[in-house]
């Protein structure tokens, strides 16, 4: 039995690097099984609550798609007016009942700490797929499993690299959680790339500071970027302002194409986004010259969120040992993996 096993998965910070390091070799023998090479059916039967009361489409979709990929059965509520929270129900009303239909429910709310009030109430383990701007641990589980991945191809690893880390970075949750994760590591340097407005919460720099990382703080994204080995481009989350007015005085001010990257970056720098990236010509953080970019890795960081929350899956319900043993044949056309 692991420690996952009944467990709720709400924050980075109840991880370590050995749980890291658990999740990661889940990960990995989950591959045949996302790549359609195998089929398991070791969660027939169970089912998945896949609550999201915020847009979304990679963390939804692909925490279903791995739910079924491991034979399980998936119940979707998707918004918060199809729910009787619109009504003035309790998170914590909503999880005991909830809880009872379910074997493990994932859950994305706007408001920050809303998915861990909600496991108060849960019988079953519950899994953050984002909570407000506070944090979305399984998006850093897989942007870190993408950096070890993209740097180990090279024969680097995640100690002693440089990322620089761009945009929104007051209101991203994804920056917030993989910055946490990344100051487990050794010798880390970050250059945070912000609008003053939108700069990195204190609460993370004191993170990061009291790790013993270095931090360079800047507005300025050209000349800031020669040194990335790992360049994190982020959205303005215009959800999070309180109009679009607001959230239009930052769009496009810092924009990464084809251009920029040869002039500024190294030529084996990764480029990550969690995305959504806006492509809207006012905003276009991440411009579609660099799409077939061999160091373009945002494609294979959603590629890579099935083989985590299958992982996080597989652990919270005990099962990780037994995926062969309920093993099955593919019986039609599957594609070939990308790399
Ligand atoms: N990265 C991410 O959380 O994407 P979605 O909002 O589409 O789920």
């Amino acid at each position: 039995m692991t420690q996952f096993e009944g467990s709720h998965i709400l924050s980075v910070n109840q991880l370590d690097l050995d749980a890291i390091h658990t999740i990661f070799n889940v990960a990995n023998r989950m591959t045949p099984y996302a790549l359609r090479e195998k089929r398991t059916k070791v969660l027939e039967g169970a089912i998945l609550g896949n609550l999201f009361f915020e847009p979304s489409t990679r963390t939804r979709v692909s925490f279903g798609c791995a739910f079924n990929l491991l034979g399980g059965h998936v119940r979707e509520t998707t918004g918060m007016a199809s729910s009787s929270l619109s009504k003035g129900e309790s998170l914590y009303d909503t999880a005991r009942v909830l809880s009872t239909y379910s074997d493990v429910i994932a859950m994305r709310h706007p408001e920050a700490y809303s998915v861990k009030e909600f496991a108060e109430g849960s019988r079953v383990p519950v899994i953050n797929g984002g909570d407000g701007a506070n944090e979305h641990p399984t998006q850093a589980l897989l942007d870190l499993f993408t950096i070890q991945k993209e740097l180990g191809f090279a024969g680097r690893g995640v100690d002693g690299m440089h990322i620089a880390m761009v945009g929104d970075l007051k209101h991203g949750r994804t920056v917030h959680s993989l910055s946490r994760l990344l100051c487990m590591h050794k010798n880390i340097s970050f250059t945070l790339i912000s609008p003053g407005e939108l700069a990195m919460p204190d609460y993370v720099l004191d993170d990061i500071a009291n790790a013993g990382h270095r931090v360079t703080i800047t507005d300025q994204l050209e000349g800031n970027l020669h040194q990335a080995d790992i360049l994190y481009l982020t959205r303005i989350q215009e959800e999070r302002f309180p109009s679009q007015d607001e959230a239009n005085k930052y769009r496009g001010k810092f924009r990464l194409n084809q251009s920029i990257y040869t002039q500024h970056c190294k030529s084996n720098t990764v480029i990550m986004h969690p995305l959504p990236r806006d492509s809207r010509a006012q905003a276009n953080e991440l411009d579609n010259d660099l799409n077939s970019h061999p160091n373009l890795a945002i494609f294979r960081q959603a590629d890579n969120g099935l083989l985590i929350r299958m992982a996080l899956f597989a652990l919270t319900l005990g099962v990780d040992t037994q995926l062969e043993k309920y093993e099955c044949p593919v019986n039609w056309y599957s594609r070939k993996a990308d790399r």
